[in-house]
């Protein structure tokens, strides 16, 4: 492209303005940073913050100008009426192995329900090329256990997902190990329940909120004593899991957050007691609006001996009709949607039963 550009072409003297742009920066950096994996996260940071800005922008324009000067609440209601769409948000650190499966899910339904996002990080290769996950990945960073790089790769998620497209109502974040427990149109009409909107219910979110754990405060000082103060005292501090599934409302709560992100980007001193994604959420939405949400998860999930942070992962010879049913049961009123964690191996069990019972509802 730049070779077809005439010398004239006032292009160059804002490319060697660009290009001159690292070379400043290369020189100005040392006498603010300490490290280049800092000068690469601030330079993320700083995308995010646009990207964040754009949204947030967006969403306020789309939804708070009616032609019909709707109260905000009420348009969004409108349109969330006339064609609200879910977004499946993947967010993976590996090949979508349960590809197939997910193929399955969506297959007979309209794309006029749902989108799809990938959050996949740089050199690992997506394999589906073809399908529902064809080109869906969006500009993602590396993540990385026991550092607030998921939390980004989330908001990002979210992020994407709204600027993309307004009809996106709902916000169901995957990971490549979670399974679907039901069709998409279980799942669908639960989310959207006509009975909630004609009791003029709102809306709410799916995210666990716990506040009585016994890991509780040595995660909240992770960062160091007291460091979180005074953002975040620790009697609003919580605990949940990160697969979650937000409304839009909540979606754009987080992406706005400026406050909270402060405290939580930073390194932990403690990695033992270092889960960033597993409190920013849920610590967020409690102290933002509480009622808003469940405080309830979609995904069921088997810490039952768990090692080292990690849940209980299912292989092939336990995967049966009868597994399906009891990860769908939950003390609440409502079936669990989802569950983790599977291993790569258990898609052909899976396969097999994907007709006969996890889509049969
Ligand atoms: C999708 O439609 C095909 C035929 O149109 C049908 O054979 C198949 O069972 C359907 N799958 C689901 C999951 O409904
Ligand atoms: C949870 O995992 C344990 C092993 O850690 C297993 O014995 C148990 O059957 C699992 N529970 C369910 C409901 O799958």
């Amino acid at each position: 492209m730049v070779s077809a550009t005439s010398p004239s072409s006032p292009v160059i003297p804002t490319l060697v303005f660009l290009l001159s742009l690292p070379v400043l920066f290369f020189f100005l950096a040392p006498h603010f940073l300490p490290s280049r994996q800092k000068t690469a996260s601030l330079l993320d940071e700083m995308d995010d913050i646009s990207l964040f800005q754009k949204a947030v922008s967006m969403d306020t324009a789309n939804y708070s100008r009616g032609p019909t000067r709707l109260p905000a609440a009420k348009s969004r209601l409108a349109s969330t009426i006339l064609c609200p769409k879910i977004a499946f948000l993947f967010l993976t650190n590996s090949d979508l192995q349960f590809a197939p499966l997910w193929e399955r899910f969506f297959s007979n339904v309209s794309i006029r329900h749902y989108n799809i996002y990938i959050h996949a990080d740089p050199f690992v290769k997506i394999s589906p090329s073809e399908g529902v996950f064809k080109d869906r990945i969006i500009p993602s960073e590396r993540t990385q256990r026991a550092s607030p790089s998921l939390i980004s790769a989330a908001r990002r998620l979210l992020a994407n997902a709204m600027l993309d497209d307004p009809a996106n109502t709902y916000f169901a974040v995957i990971s490549q190990h979670c399974i679907p427990l039901h069709s998409f149109k279980y799942f669908y009409s639960f989310l959207f329940d006509l009975g909630r909107l004609s009791r003029n219910l709102r809306f709410s979110s799916y995210i666990e909120i716990l506040d009585k754990e016994p890991t509780l405060w040595d995660r909240y000082n992770a960062r160091g004593e007291n460091v979180m103060l005074p953002e975040v005292n620790f009697h609003e501090f919580r605990v949940g899991s990160q697969f979650f599934v937000l409304t839009r409302n909540h979606a754009l709560m987080v992406i706005r957050d400026r406050k909270l992100w402060r405290k939580f980007k930073l390194p932990c001193l403690n990695v033992h007691s270092c889960y960033p994604e597993e409190h920013y959420f849920p610590t967020m939405l409690s102290m933002q609006d509480p009622n808003g949400c469940t405080h309830y998860t979609l995904t069921r999930v088997n810490w039952t001996n768990s090692v080292d942070g990690h849940p209980h992962t299912y292989h092939p010879p336990e995967v049966s009709p009868e597994l399906i049913h009891t990860l769908r049961k939950s003390s609440s009123s409502y079936s669990y949607m989802f569950a983790r964690k599977f291993s790569p191996d258990c898609l052909n069990p899976l396969m097999e039963i994907a007709e006969s019972v996890i889509f049969k509802d």
